[in-house]
């Protein structure tokens, strides 16, 4: 049904809209912005009441579990988790069960998505034969089958040797590669940041130098090849200036930092708090303030969740057995919001960029209109209410699995609504967004 937002604060730095607008979507596009736009009688109208309206959040970097670990995700639940945290595209990684390596995988994710998904998803195909490192993966079949960026996430690529090819090869391809920064040798069995809480609890630490090492390497790697080359999920403070030099030299390096990088401590993960472990580790206070250091310089300029679900009985294995990852997607905007925004970091607009154009850009989804309002664009977009206040409930998430550290606390701003190509796909129960007063 084609419908009218009327009176939304419209905030997109990419169009220069920065006001109290009208926007009409129709057949799946944007069809006007302006000011008291007039209707039909058969269009649907929706109050903004000068609430906050985005382009459709970009995240570029999920795990949606499938094919292969339904038992953690699925696409439908993933992306019902993703359109209620406002995101109206997500990338999904290909460490699923068989891995994103070959054509055929591609289209049956796509196949999935096509039948289940809530939102669009794209998928990031893996660089090597299922993720070993070992063998290029046929990357140019994978990028004609749709992938719209190459990595191993969840595994770095190890050796210098398939690093340099797969720079060539990616570089080839027009794709960037996202590198999950890990050295092997240095990481082997540690399962949390190397500091006092991992000495306290008896556990073989992970140096900020196993994350450096690598991105200096890659850096170096790639200065006769010139891929694009994006760090995920950056932890260490050290690594924004890495990453700052490299920029500085005009070099195609990108980075993306994660919430819970930007919030939480390794002391959560105290009392083995499995919740809390994730890849790479919550580090310490020094690291999150260079990190938002690193938000407000532009030296970081992709804001992701690394949404990675697992199931319950996983989660309550012992601290080193149990596997890293939280939920990122229904939290990610309240908690940026609050980090960054009302933390003073970057004004709002900035936000914006980091979590639509930027995305948008790194994965080439900008040619699709992706990230950004035009009229005659996809009509994606997200309505938010930073005014709102509400608590982390984990059992009323919609992931499947319920693996967030935030349970209890309360979040700054509730996502209002999310269309896709013109159609809502999360309407938030305004009763669900009750007004909230302490923090836990
Ligand atoms: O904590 C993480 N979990 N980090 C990753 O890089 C992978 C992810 C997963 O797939 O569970």
């Amino acid at each position: 049904m084609p419908t009218l937002l009327r009176n939304a604060h419209v905030v997109d730095p990419s169009s220069n809209l920065d006001g109290v607008l009208d926007v009409a979507l129709a057949d799946g596009r944007v069809v006007e912005i302006g000011s008291a736009l007039s209707t039909l009688p058969a269009w649907d109208i929706v109050e903004c009441d000068g609430r906050l309206l985005f382009p459709g959040l970009i995240d570029p970097h999920v795990h949606l579990r499938e094919p292969g670990q339904e038992h953690k995700e699925t696409i439908a639940t993933g992306t019902s988790a993703a359109v209620a945290g406002g995101f109206a595209t997500v990338c999904c990684m290909p460490n699923t069960a068989p891995a994103l390596d070959t054509p055929e995988t591609l289209a049956w994710v796509r196949m999935r998505a096509e039948a289940s998904a809530a939102c669009r998803v794209f998928a990031v195909a893996a660089a090597t034969k299922g993720r070993k490192g070992e063998e290029l993966a046929e990357l140019h079949l994978l990028r004609q089958a749709g992938a719209v960026a190459f990595s191993d996430d969840g595994d770095c690529i190890a050796t210098p040797g398939m690093m340099s090819r797969v720079l060539s090869s990616v570089k080839a391809t027009g794709a960037c590669f996202m590198q999950h920064c890990q050295e092997p040798t240095l990481t082997r069995g540690s399962a949390m940041h190397a500091g006092t809480i991992a000495t306290k609890l008896g556990l073989s630490g992970w140096p900020r130098v196993a994350e450096e090492l690598i991105i200096e390497r890659d850096i170096r790697l790639n200065m006769g090849i010139g891929c694009a080359y994006h760090a995920q999920h950056l932890s260490s403070g050290g690594s924004v200036g890495i990453i700052a030099r490299a920029r500085e030299a005009g070099l195609p390096v990108s980075a993306e930092v994660c919430p819970h990088h930007l919030l939480l401590t390794h002391d959560a993960c105290d009392n083995y708090n499995t919740l809390a472990k994730v890849n790479p580790p919550l580090r310490e206070q020094s690291d999150i303030d260079a990190l938002l250091k690193g938000v407000a310089s532009g030296v970081i300029t992709v804001l992701a969740t690394d949404h990675a679900p697992h199931s319950a009985d996983e989660k309550s294995l012992a601290f080193e057995d149990a596997p890293f990852g939280m939920l990122g997607l229904q939290t990610a905007l309240p908690l940026f919001y609050e980090v960054l925004v009302e933390g003073g970091v970057v004004p709002l607009s900035t936000l914006v960029t980091m979590m639509t154009t930027a995305p948008a850009k790194l994965c080439g989804l900008d040619a699709l209109g992706l990230g950004s309002f035009r009229v005659g664009g996809p009509a994606d977009c997200t309505l938010f209410d930073p005014s709102a206040r509400w608590r982390v409930e984990p059992q009323a998430l919609l992931s499947k699995s319920k693996n967030t550290p935030y349970g209890g606390m309360l979040m700054h701003g509730a996502v209002v609504g999310t269309w896709v190509a013109g159609e809502r796909r999360y309407a938030s129960e305004g009763s669900a967004q009750a007004l909230q007063t302490s923090r836990r």
